[in-house]
């Protein structure tokens, strides 16, 4: 029997990791994103039962975050709008779905865990998709989501730090620099998303519950941070979410 390993924790270590790891998101994807997918899946295992869980994850793109869920005992359902995401490694994660999901083909109540790791930043409408996340939730299931806060450092993805001049500037200056377009368009596929109004958005919609907010790549003690007007915007980075399913 393997020993377990220590439990996860957001250490200062971590944070400097996470953060660093950014730099090699474009010339090693697959170590980039299977280490934020292992990240994100070890800590939520701590708060959230995985294993044999029916979970979904919306906007899974090439399967990192399912993956992870799959080792962790989940069964996943990957569920993404872009045919090309879905097969970015190769063949599409198994059990794979090309759909919006702001219309998931999913019936209510059919999920114990929705997962959506930086999504809704890339939808016009989040909050739609954020109620058809909780509609296929079953009561007492989980709702774990984070996207890139706008006015954060990376609030540009590609583009950043000039979107905070104009996310329209910011990709005329990404093309006239590079020769091609952002593959986040500002208005296209990349769309401001802010701590405060998501966290107020959340707070009205009767059918979740929030349970912790944070910033995603911050060590412990960051979490109040969220609670803070303007300083939330520019220093989250990342907002990560939990909420629970009403009954
Ligand atoms: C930055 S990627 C994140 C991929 C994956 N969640 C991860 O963290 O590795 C954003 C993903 O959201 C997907 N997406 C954007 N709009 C969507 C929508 N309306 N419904 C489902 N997926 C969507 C994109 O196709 C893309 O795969």
């Amino acid at each position: 029997m393997t020993a377990p390993g220590p439990a996860p924790r957001r250490s200062l270590r971590r944070s400097v990791e996470l953060l660093a790891a950014f730099r090699t998101e474009q010339a090693d994807p697959d170590g980039f994103y299977g280490m934020l997918s292992a990240d994100a899946v070890a800590l939520l295992g701590t708060r959230v039962p995985l294993a044999g869980s029916r979970a979904l994850d919306v906007g899974g793109g090439a399967g990192y975050l399912t993956a992870a869920l799959r080792s962790a005992g989940a069964r996943c359902v990957l569920v993404d709008a872009d045919a090309g995401e879905l097969a970015w490694r190769g063949a599409p994660s198994p059990c794979s779905v090309l759909a919006d999901g702001t219309r998931l083909p999913v019936p209510d109540g059919a999920a114990d865990l929705v997962v959506s790791s930086n999504v809704l930043e890339h939808v016009a409408t989040p909050f739609a998709l954020l109620d058809e996340m909780a509609r296929v939730l079953r009561p007492g299931g989980h709702l774990w989501l984070s996207f890139t806060t706008w006015l954060g450092p990376w609030g540009g993805h590609e583009t950043s730090p000039w979107h905070l001049l104009g996310g329209e500037r910011a990709c005329r200056r990404y093309e006239r620099r590079t020769g091609r377009p952002p593959k986040n368009r500002y208005g296209e596929s990349l769309f401001p998303l802010h701590v405060g109004p998501f966290l107020r958005r959340l707070a009205r919609t009767p059918a979740l519950e929030l349970l912790d907010a944070r910033p995603r790549y911050l060590p412990a003690g960051t979490g109040p941070l969220v609670h803070v007007p303007v300083l939330r915007e520019l220093c989250t980075w990342n907002l990560e979410v939990l909420a629970r399913r009403r009954g």
